[in-house]
Parts: structure tokens; C-alpha cells; sequence
């Protein structure tokens, strides 16, 4: 026995347990659209937050309801070879790419615990029917979805069975200028990109978003992006460059907001249908493998396994620079 009072490494200071606080109560208070009732809905907020801390099951604490954003990168292929992005420099084989109805089951077992379905890639129109079907089930579910693509695949069909589903599509734009586009994207295809962009502003009105990356490369891009995203009533988002295996550079980092890493949010799934937290995860020692396989495993299952709820506490005080990836940010800055 000691007197020494011995804390463990993981144990989480007064600054730890101020910013997972903050990190739960100013999303939600942000969700607020009545001022009025935002000090009892904090207040509530607030006894939740304290009895969940204090006293919680693994599931429960982790996974609220409507509290998680289901991400998806239903790919690794693509059409394009930015020169931002190393992810199209290693497609999956078709037979490690996850037969849709796997990804189905999953979307049905944890509807009630979703936000939003976000699905990402590689570019994921290689996919289109497959994105159809998750959309049609997410409609049904009443999941708002939205796809991340760099515009090349889009089709009128697509676009009107989309649209009618009510779901949002972000497209990647990072410059308006013709001359630099072959070097930024490693194709030729300006003229396609910007005239999809015209024809999914027509189909899906405000449900379009355009997102830029910020890199010192495309410091003078980004204000031209946004003037002509304003030009035409489409919202835009910038997103700060990371390093993904690309070849830009940093324009310099945002302040950090001091808030814990909101990734533990997320459900992440890679196109063999691998589940991790973030997909950063690597990064994490505890977080290197995989938590399991939807093509294997019940996701509820694999979300509640020991493993799963210490790399979502061990996320809580992590802090490398993808903390500041949109999808790991507590806002919401595409309003799907
Ligand atoms: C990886 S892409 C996949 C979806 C699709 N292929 C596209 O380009 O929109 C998802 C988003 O990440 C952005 N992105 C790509 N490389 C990035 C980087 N190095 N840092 C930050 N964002 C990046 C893209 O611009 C896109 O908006
Ligand atoms: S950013 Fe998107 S379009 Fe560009 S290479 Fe990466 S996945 Fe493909
Ligand atoms: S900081 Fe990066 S590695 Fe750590 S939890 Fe957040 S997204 Fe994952």
C-alpha cells in the first residue's frame, strides 16, 4: 500500500473532463434553432452528460441517439489523381470491395443512432447503383446522406433519383482556373466537372455544396471558388489541406480550438467493409487494427466490443492535426 496517489495514464484531468463537455454540450447547443429554450435544453444536456459520464454502458455512452455520423468510403478507386490525394494510388481489388447489402444491414442496425450518413472515397460515383440503394434505404430510414464527389461521374439520372430522395451532395472544387486544372486533378476535364456542377445546381437546387481544400498551392484559388459559389446561391466549405499521401503543402494550421477531437463521433467503414473510429486511426497505438468487418460481424457487436469503447476514450484526449478535418470537427458544416 501507498500514500501515493498514483494516476493512471489514461485518467482524465479537469482539463479533459472540461473539454469533453464542451465537446457534447456546444454541438448540440449550436442544434438549438429557439433561443428561448436553449438554457433548459443545456440544462438537460448537461444532467445527461453528467450521468453518462459518471455512470455508463459502453454502447449507450458511445453510440446516443441520433448522436453519430456513419462514414463510409465506399471506395479507394478513382478517376482522377489529384495531386492533393494519395488515396486513388491504392484501389481495392474488386474482390476486397464490400458487397452493398453488407453495408445495408449496417445502415439498418444503427439508424437510430445516425445524424447523417456521409460517403466518401476514392470517387464514390465508381458505385452509382450501389449509392442509390444506400440512399433509398437512408430516405426510408430518415437518415439525411450526403455523398463528397469530384463531380465527373454525375449523370441527369443519377442526379434526379438523388434529388428526389432529398439527400445532399458536396462537390470538390479547388480552382476556377482552366489552365491549373490538369495539374491539380492529373486530368484534363474542366469542362465536364463545371458543367455537371451547372446541371446538379439545376436538379438539386439547395441540397448542392462545393467544397475547396486550403492549401498553400491554392491560397488565390479559394476566394475565386467561393465568389462564383456565391454567384450562384451554393454554399461553400472550406476544408484546411491535411496530408493525405498528396504532394501540396500546408497553408498553415487554424488555432486549435482547445475542444477534445469529436471524431469518436464516427463510425467509419473502408471499402472492404473494415470498421475503425476515425480514419486516422493508425495513429492510435490501441486503434492500429481494425474493431471487425461488417461482412463478418454485427455492427452492434463490434461497437460494443471492450476494444472499441477504450480507443473511443483514448480518442477524447487525442490531438493530431486530423483533428481538424471537417468530419472530425463537433459542427456540422455541410447541413445535410
Ligand atoms: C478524399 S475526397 C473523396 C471524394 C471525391 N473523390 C472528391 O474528391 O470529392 C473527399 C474530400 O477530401 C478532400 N481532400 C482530398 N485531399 C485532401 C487533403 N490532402 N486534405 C484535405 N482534404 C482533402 C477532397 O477535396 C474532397 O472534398
Ligand atoms: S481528392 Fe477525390 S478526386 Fe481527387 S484523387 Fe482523391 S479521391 Fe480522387
Ligand atoms: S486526432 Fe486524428 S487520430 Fe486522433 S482521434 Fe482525432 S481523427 Fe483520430
Amino acid at each position: 500500500m501507498s500514500l501515493i496517489y498514483r494516476r493512471r495514464p489514461n485518467q482524465p484531468s479537469i482539463a479533459h473532463v472540461l473539454q469533453d463537455y464542451l465537446g457534447e454540450i456546444s454541438p448540440f447547443a449550436r442544434r438549438v434553432d429557439r433561443r428561448l429554450l436553449a438554457p433548459p435544453l443545456i440544462l438537460l444536456k448537461t444532467i445527461e452528460w453528467a450521468i453518462y459520464r459518471w455512470y455508463k454502458t459502453p454502447i449507450r455512452r458511445f453510440y446516443g441517439v441520433k448522436g453519430n455520423e456513419l462514414i463510409y468510403m465506399i471506395t479507394s478507386r478513382c478517376t482522377d489523381r489529384c495531386a492533393k490525394c494519395g488515396i486513388w494510388k491504392t484501389p481495392e481489388s474488386a474482390r476486397d470491395h464490400l458487397p452493398v447489402a453488407h453495408f445495408i444491414d449496417c445502415l439498418n442496425r444503427l439508424h437510430e443512432n445516425l445524424y447523417q450518413l456521409t460517403i466518401t472515397g476514392g470517387e464514390p460515383l465508381e458505385y452509382s447503383d450501389d449509392l442509390l440503394a444506400i440512399a433509398g434505404v437512408a430516405g426510408n430510414l430518415q437518415v439525411p446522406m450526403l455523398i463528397v464527389t469530384n463531380g465527373v461521374l454525375l449523370t441527369e439520372r443519377f442526379l434526379r433519383t438523388y434529388a428526389g430522395l432529398g439527400h445532399t451532395l458536396v462537390i470538390s472544387l479547388d480552382t476556377m482556373d482552366r489552365a491549373k486544372w490538369a495539374d491539380y486533378r492529373g486530368r484534363d476535364h474542366y469542362d465536364l466537372v463545371m458543367g455537371n456542377i451547372a446541371l446538379a445546381r439545376t436538379i438539386l437546387g439547395g441540397k448542392l455544396r462545393i467544397q475547396s481544400v486550403l492549401a498553400a498551392e491554392t491560397r488565390e484559388d479559394i476566394p475565386r471558388v467561393k465568389a462564383f459559389c456565391d454567384a450562384h446561391s451554393i454554399p461553400h466549405i472550406t476544408q484546411l489541406y491535411m496530408d493525405f499521401g498528396g504532394s501540396w503543402h500546408s497553408a498553415g494550421g487554424a488555432p486549435d480550438s482547445g475542444l477534445a477531437c469529436a471524431a469518436r463521433k464516427n463510425i467509419c467503414i473502408y471499402p472492404n467493409g473494415d470498421v475503425v473510429k476515425c480514419f486516422d486511426h493508425r495513429r492510435i497505438p490501441l486503434a492500429k487494427e481494425p474493431l471487425g468487418n461488417i461482412a463478418k460481424e454485427d455492427i452492434i457487436s463490434i461497437l460494443c466490443k471492450k476494444r472499441s469503447t477504450e480507443v473511443s476514450k483514448v480518442m477524447k484526449t487525442c490531438n493530431f492535426p486530423c483533428k481538424q478535418l471537417l468530419c472530425n470537427t463537433p459542427t456540422f458544416p455541410y447541413g445535410a
